[in-house]
């Protein structure tokens, strides 16, 4: 990565005098930031970050998205509706992206969008949390019973079991019903995807801006070719979402 970076904060540097870059992701925006001169050490640690924390968690939740809403094709409608709303109908990813630059508090309109995503997190959430116990930690179980975790024990959370549970969603949690995360209905403590203080997610404003932009790009520009996900089993969904990318 150490390389990678090297290799890119010259090559910025050549393009940047050549004037030839016409994208730019985070690397370049943090190499270009003359207030954030970060060492190459502290890039090397933000980066990290990004793939381990921030890459697959957002991956998995379009996934499950996507196939929530394939499933549910009155929730798809409803969506492409939405987004047509806000940005109107046919927009293009990149008319989207201009929106996106004037008015960065756009996707707030989009609470159909959110409460899809919140949706999907809630069903499959892709991360739980795990905390190190401290010293004289007693768990006090539903049935009553008081027990105690050595510390430094290792106690992990299930975000799924918790999201599943009937006594806190109601007979419905295991359906897909993004209504739920709408019109103001309360959140139960109960929900925990980006998991809880004191140390819960860096990224969650930003999940909740990249998964909608990637709906935005995707679902409400495209028809989507749905004979491609004969969804069975989520192994076949991810197979077909690339044989799905590849045809776009
Ligand atoms: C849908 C996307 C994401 C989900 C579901 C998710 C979920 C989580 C969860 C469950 C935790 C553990 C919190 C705890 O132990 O209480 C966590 C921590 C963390 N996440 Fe995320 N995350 C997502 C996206 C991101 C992104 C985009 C970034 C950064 C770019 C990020 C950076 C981090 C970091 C740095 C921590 C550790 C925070 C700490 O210990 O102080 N995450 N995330």
């Amino acid at each position: 990565m150490l390389h990678f970076i090297d290799q890119r904060k010259r090559s910025d540097l050549n393009s940047n005098k050549n004037g030839t870059k016409t994208t730019r992701d985070i690397l370049d925006f943090a190499l270009a930031d003359p207030e954030y001169a970060a060492s190459i050490e502290e890039l090397v640690d933000q980066m990290k970050t990004f793939f381990f924390a921030g890459h697959d968690t957002t991956a998995a939740t379009i996934s499950w998205a996507l196939y929530f809403l394939h499933q549910n094709p009155t929730e798809l409608e409803h969506l492409r509706k939405e987004h047509d709303a806000v940005f109107g109908a046919g927009t293009s990813p990149a008319e989207v992206a201009r929106k996106f630059i004037e008015d960065p508090n756009i996707h707030i309109k989009l609470e159909f969008t959110l409460a899809v995503v919140r949706e999907a997190l809630r069903l499959e959430p892709p991360a739980s949390l795990a905390k190190t116990a401290p010293k004289n930690y007693y768990v006090t179980t539903r049935s009553g019973a008081t027990v105690h975790i050595p510390e430094g024990a290792l106690i992990y959370t299930s975000g799924w079991m918790v999201h599943h549970n009937k006594q806190v969603w109601g007979e419905d949690a295991d359906e897909f019903k993004p209504e739920r995360f709408m019109h103001g209905n309360p959140i139960p403590w109960g929900y925990m995807p980006f998991g809880k203080r004191p140390r819960d997610c860096i990224g969650m404003n930003l999940a909740y801006l990249e998964v909608p932009c990637s709906f935005l790009c995707d679902l409400s520009r495209r028809k989507l070719p749905w004979h491609l996900l004969p969804v069975h089993s989520i192994s076949s969904l991810q197979s077909n979402i690339s044989e799905f990318c590849e045809e776009l």
